[in-house]
């Protein structure tokens, strides 16, 4: 890290006084890197599910809900290993060898022990050091302080969440009133439909930024524009998360058929949430998905996103998967353009910083109040 001095926003909290995030919080490398410090490892980040495949054992499927089975991933740069251990219980630790930061596991699969992937030093599965080859003689090792460094885990449904942060909020303390919205929702039983990757030229705080206000869907998204009732659409701000709501607009007779299938049972609308800082939840009638965004560099994002269907089998349900997956392509595509046009002009000598719509952008403006909490805190 290079940049020691505290960082200021400069952030206005009346909306109808404040200036826009200034360019360079979206052009300088050096501010991600107190991003990942200060944002990323301080927050839940969600790692996986527990659909997430682990290989096969005498020719049985396995997935993390199974016992002695794990997953690796990556928080802020940080590799994470995921365990369920033989009596089920669910644990996250980083990913690095206590000996000299080999990877104790690659990849995901199932195993009784963890053997780490360089010299064999090997853990249980709940991260006692129990194996050290070849190192008789070593003066004061005490292997009972050198287990895998356990990190806090927290699931929600499916989803399973890791925060490097020892104190800070319970999981369910961030996720607020979410999950009662969507308790019509069926959450059971649930299969990943399809994953798509997208790597985006712009700063993450652009794409979120983009996803938190409708303000640009007139202009930039035809198709999207016919779905809903924009002039009821509104976003409203929580302590950690926002919700949109866009009413999907009454079908009149004669209209072409339309993207968003008409709500049945359940769940009456589609429900939009944005948990600080890099995650979508978007809650269908019949079809849940996540959208994760992923700072790969200060002008380089990855966003993944993966539907959740109950049925991905039938005839019907693929044809609705495949009509949801091409849809929100299309939006995405569209956005993915805003997105890298933008970070030019950030990075342009004519622009530091802009105002913010206050009926339109609200939601962009509570985003840039959490950076502040966090970035200057
Ligand atoms: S780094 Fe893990 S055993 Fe050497
Ligand atoms: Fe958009």
């Amino acid at each position: 890290m290079t940049t020691t001095k505290p960082l200021r926003l400069d952030m206005n909290e009346q909306i109808e006084c404040a200036f826009t995030l200034a360019s360079r919080f979206y052009t300088d490398p050096h501010i991600l890197e107190i991003e990942k410090g200060k944002i990323f490892r301080k927050t839940w980040q969600l790692v996986g599910t527990t659909m997430q495949p682990c290989g096969e054992t005498s020719g049985a499927k396995k997935t993390i809900a199974d016992p002695e089975t794990y997953f690796t991933a990556e928080v802020a740069g940080e590799p994470v290993l995921i365990i369920r251990d033989k009596q089920g219980t669910l644990r996250a630790f980083s990913n690095v060898c206590r000996h000299r930061a080999g990877p104790i596991a690659l990849g995901s699969g199932c195993k009784n022990v963890m053997r780490c992937q360089y010299h064999g030093w090997t853990y249980t599965l709940d991260g006692k050091l129990i194996g050290t080859p070849d190192v008789d003689g070593v003066e004061f090792f005490d292997r009972s302080t050198m287990g895998m460094v356990p990190l806090r885990l927290e699931t929600w449904g499916d989803l399973i969440f890791v925060n490097f942060d020892k104190g800070g909020e319970s999981l369910a303390t961030i996720l607020g009133e979410i999950p009662s919205q969507a308790r019509g929702f069926d959450f059971e039983n649930l299969r990943l439909a399809e994953r798509r990757d997208y790597v985006i030229d712009c700063n993450w705080k652009v794409y979120v930024d983009n996803y938190l206000e409708g303000y640009h869907i007139p202009i930039a998204h035809p198709g999207l524009m016919k779905e809903i009732d924009y002039a009821q659409y509104r976003t409203d701000t929580f302590r950690y998360y926002s919700q949109q709501f866009a009413p999907i607009r009454a079908r009149k007779p004669g209209d072409a058929e339309r993207a968003y299938a008409p709500a049945s049972g359940g769940l009456k609308e589609a429900l939009y949430f944005w948990i600080f800082p890099n995650l979508m939840l978007n809650i269908y009638p019949d079809n849940f998905s996540t959208n994760l965004i992923v700072p790969l560099s200060h002008d380089k994002t990855l966003t993944i996103f993966e539907w959740f269907f109950h049925d991905t089998e039938s005839p019907a349900a693929k044809d609705r998967i495949a009509k949801a997956v091409s849809f929100s392509d299309e939006v995405q595509q569209e956005d993915i353009l805003l997105c890298t046009n933008v970070q030019k002009g950030l990075n342009s000598s004519t622009y530091d910083r802009g105002r913010y719509s206050v009926k339109r952008e609200n939601g962009v403006h509570h985003f840039h109040m959490l950076l502040r909490e966090f970035l200057e805190g």
